[in-house]
């Protein structure tokens, strides 16, 4: 086989486990139409729809969807509170057709910023679909980066001020044990919509080695067509994972396919 066939062997399984997704530009769509910016959380709510149905059908593991970062507080209070409105509802319609699909829905972030309505029906929609073995779908409200490394910090000094755990003994797989979201794979591939190239505290940590992609499409807009070309973008892509690219070549060749990411 030569370098080149093999290199396409090497990327044509390559369909991501974990793809996680910056919803941006839907005020920037609604605005364009001459539309409150709300209608555009309202089209981006359908856009969601669609992405999870397709990730479903495509075998994808995992599915993060950034809703609502720690910094969007700063947001006008009118647009907020219809935010907030629109999470409700969306949450209430939406589960009975995630749990029917065999979703699994998991949310992170600070939560406890949220009403108490609100915290209740995230709380309820993730014990229902809580033992449901198909696409698990990870919400970002009130989520930050920062905050997620922080927080893991916070229990792990605890444990150390307990005298459960050493200094010594923190390492990055304890961090990482510590954080929102322990128990799912890394990212493989990362999405962000609506023109801006940056990742605005979303996931510092779980990013190290995750594939980026960026699209000018605005999130309202994004459909199975734009998804699919992110995934044509991320097939083609050589994760070294700091080896050299003729080392990841060889450990796949079909008799000694390794991977150990
Ligand atoms: C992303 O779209 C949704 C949220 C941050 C809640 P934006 O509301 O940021 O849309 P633009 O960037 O203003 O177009
Ligand atoms: C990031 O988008 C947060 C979400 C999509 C939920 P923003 O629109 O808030 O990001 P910045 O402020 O342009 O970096
Ligand atoms: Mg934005």
């Amino acid at each position: 086989m030569s370098g080149d066939q093999a290199a396409v062997s090497h990327t044509a399984q390559t369909l991501p486990r974990h793809v996680a997704i910056i919803m941006d530009g839907n005020g920037r769509w609604a605005e364009s139409r001459n539309k409150m910016r709300i209608m555009g959380h309202r089209a981006g709510v359908e856009a969601v729809q669609g992405v999870v149905e397709v990730c479903a059908k495509k075998k994808v593991e995992v599915l993060t969807l950034f809703a609502f970062s720690s910094e969007n507080w700063r947001r006008p209070k009118k647009e907020v509170g219809l935010l907030m409105e629109l999470f409700m509802t969306a949450l209430g319609r939406e589960i009975k057709r995630m749990h029917k699909n065999n979703v699994r829905l998991r949310v992170i972030g600070d939560i406890g910023k949220f009403s108490k309505p609100l915290q209740d029906r995230i709380k309820k929609a993730e014990a229902l679909t809580h033992d449901n073995t198909g696409l698990t779908v990870v919400v970002a409200a009130n989520y930050g980066g920062r905050w997620d490394v922080a927080h893991a910090a916070k229990k792990l000094a605890a444990r150390v001020a307990a005298g459960e755990l050493s200094v010594d003994d923190i390492s990055p797989e304890l961090i990482a044990q510590g954080l929102s979201t322990h128990g799912l794979p890394e990212p493989d591939l990362f999405i962000r919509t609506g023109g801006e190239q940056r990742v605005s505290n979303f996931m510092l940590w779980q990013l190290a080695y995750t594939e980026l992609y960026f699209t000018d499409t605005l999130w309202p807009d994004f459909d199975e067509t734009a998804l699919d070309e992110a995934f044509v973008s991320f097939a083609g892509r050589q994760r070294r994972f700091g080896r050299t690219g003729k080392q990841v070549v060889q450990a796949c060749q079909p008799d000694s396919c390794q991977h150990d990411a």
